[in-house]
């Protein structure tokens, strides 16, 4: 594995370092990169006004977002204490990676005076050298003059970076555009946010009742590397459901950029923001992580950055849902189960049905939630099977038409693997049902485990119960009346010998392909 190495002071860590980095790694071949930030470096002081260390860390790795999982940091340099010589960094890097290649990368300033660094024969005996050349026609002699005379006398192995396309980029440039509110260009999202919201290097900003803009990048800077994509993909269904259900979009936004804000901190640190914002907590809050960020994440929107009442609560349940959400709550709640980067069973489906229906989609989302913690033997969150029931009983738009229940019925038959499912449309032949959904049982277990699934699904999709039930013990055939549909499950010879096919044979077949998949 081709490994580089990129330390520098990062202070802060700024574009110019990112496309310089992008351009090792293409014309290296590099594998991996590994930032790290120096402590005070033996060469160089610290401007007044700089970021500490542990701050010019955090934007370190907040830069990363744009670099990708290849990208790394290390606080190796940061955590020595005394003088931080490149050597000692480069001998702890070669025995963590004893068998990989080390490209130890560089600017020219630093590659032009490399033979007076501390210890230079141990850095070009641990690390190739890749030293990023600039434009003009005077430093190519230079280059070239250095780059000979440390491959003669140390052995060094020395490659020119070409970083030509890039704009000539310094820090103090960066921190001289910033008092003025400028740097917005010249920094990764995340790292600008950073600066603006600890109000570093005389950066100014008020974070109250910032519009989603201003917001997005200071909202970045609250999340790991690897959750911005999720923040935004909510930002941007929510404003798609809150355009298409008329909720306010720029609330939508500031809810969806702000809702996981303190995902990342652990469970003592949520402890200690729940303490500091007086949140009442019960049992199962107390131990689920997943369950306080959303309570702690609130809190913060509000005292921060002063966030309305209807965002504070869309945070606040965000994750649990509750019974009779706002519309804000609930483009939240679903925005962040759909958005684009999301990908797990089902989740096209509950896609098409929160853009068909926003409530059907909410009590499919609620569902599934409650499904998948059942099957993972995880609790259940009280507010989210109480908001099911809510949506259940108060459904309105959730009423499911006689055709969409006996579908319904369809499905939980064949998710059991139900044999020869037939619905028969009958509304014109009789006032005893509109539907009736057959299918056949291989034996008396699978036939009550069909009608169990039966009875659940409609139960949790549609808030219905049987009317009555009849044959459930006897097992070989079992009926379950719902007044509009009627579902019959037989063992393979009741079915025959009613034939309950043939005797309604003027009824009509509805077509089930692609309704129903195969089940293994
Ligand atoms: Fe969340
Ligand atoms: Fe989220």
């Amino acid at each position: 594995m081709r490994i580089g190495i990129y330390g520098g002071t990062f202070n802060p860590i700024h574009r110019g370092h990112i496309t310089a980095a992008l351009a090792a790694r293409e014309q290296l071949g590099l594998d991996r990169l590994i930032l790290i930030p120096a402590s005070v470096p033996p060469h160089k002081r610290l401007p007044q006004g700089s970021a500490s260390a542990e701050q010019r860390l955090e934007m370190a790795v907040l830069a990363t977002a744009e670099l990708g999982p290849w990208a790394e940091v290390s606080d190796l340099e940061l955590r020595r204490t005394g003088m931080s010589y490149t050597s000692d960094t480069l001998r702890e890097l070669r025995q963590r990676y004893p068998d990989d290649e080390l490209w130890l990368l560089m600017g020219s300033d630093m590659f032009l005076c490399l033979h007076d660094w501390h210890e230079p024969e141990v850095i070009l005996s641990l690390a190739s050298i890749g030293a990023f050349s600039r434009t003009e026609e005077s430093e190519a002699e230079a280059f070239a003059r250095q780059k000979a005379f440390l491959e003669s006398e140390f052995g060094a192995r020395v490659a020119l970076v070409d970083n030509r396309r890039v704009v000539e980029l310094s820090s103090t440039e960066v921190r001289e555009a910033l008092p003025a509110g400028g740097g917005a260009d010249l920094l990764p999202e995340a790292v600008y946010g950073y600066i603006r919201r600890e109000g570093l290097y005389g950066a100014q900003c008020d974070l109250k009742h910032l519009g989603p803009e201003e917001l997005r990048p200071i909202a970045l800077s609250y999340l790991k590397p690897k959750r911005m994509p999720h923040v935004l993909g909510t930002e941007a269904e929510a404003i798609r459901l809150a355009q298409q259900y008329g909720a306010d979009v720029t609330e939508a936004r500031i809810a969806a950029l702000l809702h996981d804000c303190t995902k990342k901190l652990d469970l003592p640190a949520q402890l200690a923001l729940c303490e500091h914002y007086g949140i009442e907590l019960d049992e199962l809050e107390r131990r689920a992580l997943k369950l306080l960020h959303s309570k702690t994440g609130a809190a913060v929107a509000r005292d921060v950055f002063g966030v309305s009442d209807e965002i504070y609560s869309a945070i606040w349940w965000h994750t649990t849902g509750k019974p009779d959400m706002s519309l804000l709550e609930k483009i939240i709640y679903l925005a962040d189960y759909i958005e684009p980067t999301r990908d797990f069973p089902g989740v096209e489906e509950l896609r098409k049905t929160v853009r068909a229906d926003l409530d059907a989609g909410l009590l499919m989302g609620l569902n599934m939630t409650i499904r998948e913690m059942e099957e993972m033997g995880n609790p259940i969150h009280k507010n989210t099977r109480e908001a099911r029931d809510y949506l259940l009983k108060n459904g309105g738009t959730t009423m499911k038409t006689p055709k969409e229940l006996a579908i319904l019925a369809a499905k939980a038959l064949n998710d059991k693997k139900a044999k020869d499912i037939q619905v028969l449309e009958i509304t014109d032949l009789t006032t005893l049902a509109d539907y009736f959904v057959i299918a056949t049982g291989s034996s008396n277990t699978q036939i009550n485990a069909l009608v169990d699934n039966v009875e659940k699904e409609l139960h949790e999709q549609a808030g219905e119960e049987p009317l009555h039930r009849e044959g459930y013990r006897g097992g070989t055939w079992v009926l379950l009346d719902y007044g509009c549909i009627a579902v019959h499950v037989f063992n393979a010879e009741n079915r025959q010998f009613y034939g309950l096919e043939h005797l309604w044979r003027d009824g009509k077949q509805v077509d089930l392909t692609g309704i129903l998949e195969e089940k293994e």
